[in-house]
């Protein structure tokens, strides 16, 4: 009688002891998934808001990327990078981004003549955006606005680059 009202007690603790510890797992695992929700969301925001694109460029006149796509309306904050060593007026890189329409030898060929402007013609015509024209170890970031949906080209208007330094500017 008396070991079986032992084992009563014990069996109470026992239940009451699985209880409290499954109350605060529960909490725990709503609080957990209360937190997950909140990143995705934030996640979800940034990258509607705002893309952020990285490119570099090296000493042997090449793009680490050819393709870029974006929505239409998006913060687009692009970082250029020159990996190499060499400098600006031998081995000079920008990024260049075209309107639809410009042809891009056409605009090339007006580029070589402004070198005193980054190798930009100073009227502007037919560019969206564009960075610094720089050399080894320099890096330069924009900030502009994507345009309408569709196909832009870009390009380093450097004289004698852009037959290789180019790509695709995609926007959705
Ligand atoms: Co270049």
């Amino acid at each position: 009688m008396k070991l079986k009202s032992t084992f009563a007690m014990l069996a109470l603790g026992l239940t009451f002891l699985f209880a409290c510890n499954n109350e605060q797992k529960s909490e725990a695992t709503n609080e957990t998934a209360v937190a997950d929700e909140t990143a995705v969301d934030e996640t979800e925001a940034t990258s509607q808001e705002k893309a952020e694109i990285t490119l570099n460029a090296n000493d042997a006149m090449q793009f680490d990327k050819n393709e870029f796509t974006v929505s239409a309306g998006q913060t687009v904050v692009l970082t250029l990078n020159h990996t190499g060593k060499q400098p600006a007026a031998s081995m000079g890189h920008n990024f260049v981004l075209l309107t639809q329409g410009t042809d891009m030898a056409t605009f090339a060929t007006a580029a070589m003549a402004a070198k005193d402007n980054d190798y930009i013609p100073a009227d502007g015509n037919g560019v969206i955006a564009h960075t610094k024209l720089i050399g080894g170890g320099e890096s330069d970031t924009i900030t502009f606005t994507a345009p309408e949906k569709g196909t832009y080209d870009f390009l380093c208007s450097f004289p004698g680059h852009y037959s290789i330094m180019k790509g695709k500017f995609i926007v959705q």
